[in-house]
Order: structure tokens, then C-alpha cells, then sequence
């Protein structure tokens, strides 16, 4: 039989990167996202051992597979819907225009219950039997059509798995026992450890802070598991990210999502800190968390990271889809404003050329043909420069189109944050050559998975790729 040999030939394109560890590099397959850590000492051995090359090479086809599938595979099964265009606040870096926010319109009750028939009915035709589709009531602020959404989430429990995302300040007592008890999943926002730098971001339109406030109703949510609260890292919180993590600790958050602020309109693009600004203090902010899961054994799971470690360790577990080419704008979720109009991402809704129809005049069915969807829908790290040759390309996926299109002017360009994302990556390859990785997933994250690869050569750590148990539908967990 003839040999096989890594990058040359039929072998397998093995690139070696440096993860920044004392004794492990990370050996990448680029196209399949397959990954080994091998000792440093003996990366040369291993590059030259035959049973180990072909190995790789025989469950080659599986891996691609399986990232195929990730990547092309999957149906929509989760809408950000917007059921109004206002919002009583006004912060700084928000990615839907002002205008929209102070003058927009807001839909009707008949007019929310009919979208989300129209919705219902498509998701039937679409997803497998028993698989309910998710809907998070998004923004602007869907709180201030409070009456509208409560009747809907009601009306439809049973056949739709609801998600509110909110600023928090109209949250009252009985709108918390309203969705507690029903276990919605809930999303917050906050900024800062402290009102003086939330302030800064997250305030009304006459320009009064809302930390207290929203601390407030993050206290009345101690003890529920169903909630998560975003944080928006920018240039004017940066430096108290890890004081961020504590706060979320102490007020026994489950989940948060420490956001880089996408560079959509002028607003984030003001407060963008530099990658390395960024990097430092997130992979802080993460070192954080981990210290106070060593302290008190009770875990604060940063999703946005968590997100990359399952890219790592069981890439069909992915929840969010920004991290992915293409990202799950379009193809995993899409949005839909007050009016009824279908977007691929909530990102797109202050942009002009995004709307892909309308839900009311039957445009559900034909928006995936759009131009307007398929532009996003059909932009693969492939297309872009330098992202084609990046050995990580599936790991990061170039995010943002939105932020791509408006920051470089052109959605095949790669957005803000490169450095960052590599970086994050190395971080997270280090957490698994040290066993570390589970203290920053949810508990019983893997239960639906199983492990197609598990490399017990000396010199490896035990690597492994991991997949799912047979669904092909993603639920974007989080909202953004
Ligand atoms: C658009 S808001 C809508 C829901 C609600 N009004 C809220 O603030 O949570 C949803 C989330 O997007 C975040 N967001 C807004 N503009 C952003 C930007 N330019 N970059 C990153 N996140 C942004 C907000 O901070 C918030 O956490
Ligand atoms: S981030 Fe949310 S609360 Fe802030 S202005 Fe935008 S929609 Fe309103
Ligand atoms: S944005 Fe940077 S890290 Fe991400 S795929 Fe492109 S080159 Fe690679």
C-alpha cells in the first residue's frame, strides 16, 4: 500500500500553531477544523508518524462531513422579532438607528398574534416533527409593547420556545413573576461593575444612567436559571471587565456574554478598543471567572467563549452562530421588525439593502432567495482575504458581515477583531492541554454529544473531536 505523508498529496494538510503553552502546539486541519495538541518535543514525530497520519486521513471524511453539515446543513429554527421599533433608552454604540428607536412604530397585538401564526406555520413545514421553533422578543425594547408580548407568549407556550432580551428597567415585580414563572429565558443588559461606567453607554434619551436600576431587577432574579445579561465591552468599560465578572458572580448570574461592540454604525465604531486592549482584558475577565468557580464552586459561564470552546471540543455544539462562515444569519435564525420586515440578523435592520420581504404580504417563504439573504447567507471565509489561508478560519468565521459591509464596505472583507479572535482560540486550546475547558461550559453540556475521536498516542493530549447525537437544528441560545 502506498504511504501517506501530512501536506503533501492525499495526506492531511497539517499546520502546527503555536497556542502559547509551555509544552503543547496545536497541529490544525484547516478545512475539516480537526485539531491535535502534540508536545512541542515531538511535533516532528508526530507530523512523521504513519499510523497517525493515516488516521487522520481515514476519519477525514467524517470531519468534513460533519463541518458541511454545521455549515450548510441546518434550517432556520429561531427569530429575533422586534415587536416594537422604540426604545426608552438611547446608548451610545446601539446598532439600530435613533431615529428608529425615538419615532419607530409598534405592532399591534392582532397584528404580533398573526406573525406569529405566519411563523408557526412555516416552522411546521420546515423542522422536524416535535422540534419547536424559538422566538426572542428583541429590539429596540420589546418591554415597552409589554401587553402585546405577554398575551403572545400565552397564546403560543405550547408550540413556541420563547426568549425576551431587554434593557431591564421596565421589569417589575409582576412582569418578573409573569416570565420567571414560566420559565422564559431572559436577557439583560449592563456594562459596568458600577453605575459610573455603565452610565457612561447605557442611558435614557435625556441622558440619565440605569445601573441601579437594572442591578435592581438583576437582584429580584437571584436563584432563577433561566436568565443572562450581556455585557458590551467597549473603550468605556474595558478596563473594569473583570470587575464586571465579579458583580455578575455575586449577583449568581448564570450565564453573560462579555461582547466585543460590533463596528456597525458610527456610535460602536467610536468605542472600539484596539485587539490587544481587548484581548487582555477579556482573557482577565475570563481568568477571573475561573478563580471565582475555584473560590465558591459555583460557575458565572461567559457564552460567548464557552461558544468558542465547544468550537474547539465539539463543533456541532456550537449555540451561537457568529463564530461560523456562513454565520447563522439567514440560514440558523433572522429577524423581523415591527412592520413585519424579514432580516438575516437583527444587525442588519438600520442597514438599507437587507430586507428580505415582508411577513405579512408572503414574503416568509421567498426571503431565503433574496439577494438580500443569500449576500449573507452566501459569504464563506473562503471569499475573503486573508481569512481563506487562516488556519482557523473555522473557528472564527470572520464575523461580522453587518460590520464587515459597513466598516470596510464590503461584506467579503473580514470585520473588526482579528487578533482578538485568534487569541481567544489560543486561550481556548490552552484550557483543553490542560484539562481545563469544562469550568467554562455549562453543566451537562455534553450530554447529547459523542466522542468520534479519541487519540490515545503518548505525546497527544487524549484530543478528540465531538459531535452531536443527530439533529441538524441549532438553537442560537444567547441572544445578541
Ligand atoms: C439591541 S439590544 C435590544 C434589546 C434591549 N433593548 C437590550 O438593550 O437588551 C440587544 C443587545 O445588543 C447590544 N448591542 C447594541 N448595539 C450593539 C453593538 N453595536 N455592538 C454590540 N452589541 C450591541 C445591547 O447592548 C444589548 O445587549
Ligand atoms: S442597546 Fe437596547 S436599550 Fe440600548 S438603545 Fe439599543 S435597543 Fe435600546
Ligand atoms: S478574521 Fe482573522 S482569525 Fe478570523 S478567519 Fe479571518 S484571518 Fe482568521
Amino acid at each position: 500500500m502506498t504511504a501517506l505523508f501530512a501536506n503533501t498529496g492525499g495526506g492531511p494538510a497539517l499546520v502546527p500553531i503555536d497556542i502559547g503553552h509551555d509544552k503543547y502546539m496545536a497541529l490544525i486541519e484547516p478545512d475539516t477544523a480537526f485539531w491535535a495538541l502534540v508536545r512541542k518535543d515531538r511535533i516532528a514525530e508526530v507530523l512523521a508518524d504513519p499510523a497517525f497520519v493515516e488516521q487522520v486521513h481515514e476519519r477525514g471524511a467524517g470531519f468534513a462531513a460533519e463541518m458541511d453539515a454545521l455549515r450548510f446543513g441546518l434550517v432556520p429554527s429561531a427569530v429575533y422579532f422586534n415587536p416594537t421599533e422604540r426604545c426608552n433608552l438611547n446608548c451610545t454604540y446601539c446598532y439600530l438607528p435613533e431615529t428608529m428607536r425615538r419615532h419607530g412604530v409598534r405592532m399591534t397585538e392582532d397584528r404580533l398574534f398573526e406573525a406569529l401564526e405566519t411563523l408557526l406555520a412555516f416552522f411546521r413545514r420546515h423542522l422536524p416533527d416535535g422540534v419547536r421553533p424559538q422566538v426572542i422578543f428583541h429590539g429596540s425594547e420589546p418591554m415597552l409593547n409589554r401587553r402585546a408580548v405577554f398575551a403572545a407568549i400565552d397564546r403560543f407556550a405550547e408550540e413556541i420556545v420563547f426568549g425576551v432580551q431587554t434593557n431591564g428597567t421596565l421589569l417589575d415585580p409582576d412582569a418578573i413573576e409573569f416570565l420567571t414563572s414560566r420559565e422564559i429565558s431572559l436577557g439583560l443588559s449592563l456594562d459596568g461593575p458600577l453605575a459610573e461606567i455603565t452610565d457612561r453607554t447605557r442611558r435614557t434619551h435625556a441622558g440619565r444612567g440605569v445601573h441601579d436600576q437594572v442591578v435592581g431587577v438583576l437582584e429580584m432574579l437571584r436563584g432563577y436559571h433561566n436568565h443572562a445579561v450581556i455585557c458590551t465591552t467597549t473603550t468605556d468599560n474595558l478596563a473594569h471587565l473583570s470587575e464586571v465578572v465579579e458583580l455578575f458572580h455575586a449577583l449568581e448570574v448564570p450565564t453573560c456574554m462579555l461582547n466585543p461592540v460590533r463596528c456597525t454604525l458610527p456610535g460602536g465604531q467610536m468605542l472600539r478598543p484596539s485587539d490587544d486592549d481587548l484581548t487582555s482584558a477579556y482573557l482577565g475577565a475570563l481568568d477571573r471567572s475561573y478563580a471565582l468557580y475555584r473560590q465558591t464552586g459555583r460557575k458565572l459561564v461567559v457564552a460567548n467563549f464557552a461558544n468558542v470552546v465547544l468550537a474547539v471540543i465539539a463543533p456541532t455544539a456550537r449555540r451561537l452562530m457568529c463564530d461560523i462562515s456562513p454565520c447563522g444569519a439567514g440560514r440558523c435564525f433572522f429577524a423581523v421588525d415591527a412592520h413585519g420586515d424579514l432580516f438575516p440578523c437583527s444587525e442588519f435592520i438600520g442597514l438599507s439593502g437587507f430586507r428580505g420581504g415582508n411577513l405579512f404580504t408572503g414574503g416568509l417563504e421567498s426571503c431565503s432567495d433574496t439577494d438580500a439573504f443569500r449576500s449573507v447567507t452566501g459569504r464563506m471565509v473562503e471569499t475573503i482575504d486573508p481569512c481563506r489561508g487562516c488556519s482557523i478560519r473555522h473557528f472564527c468565521g470572520a464575523p461580522c458581515p453587518a460590520e464587515a459591509h459597513e466598516l470596510r464596505g464590503d461584506l467579503a472583507r473580514r470585520g473588526a477583531y482579528c487578533q482578538f479572535y485568534e487569541a481567544q482560540l489560543r486561550y481556548a486550546l490552552r484550557l483543553v492541554a490542560d484539562g481545563r475547558e469544562d469550568a467554562y461550559l455549562s453543566d451537562g453540556w455534553d450530554t447529547a454529544t459523542t466522542t468520534v475521536l479519541d487519540m490515545t498516542v503518548p505525546w497527544l493530549t487524549p484530543s478528540r473531536q465531538t459531535t452531536t447525537g443527530g439533529t441538524s437544528v441549532a438553537h442560537p441560545k444567547e441572544t445578541r
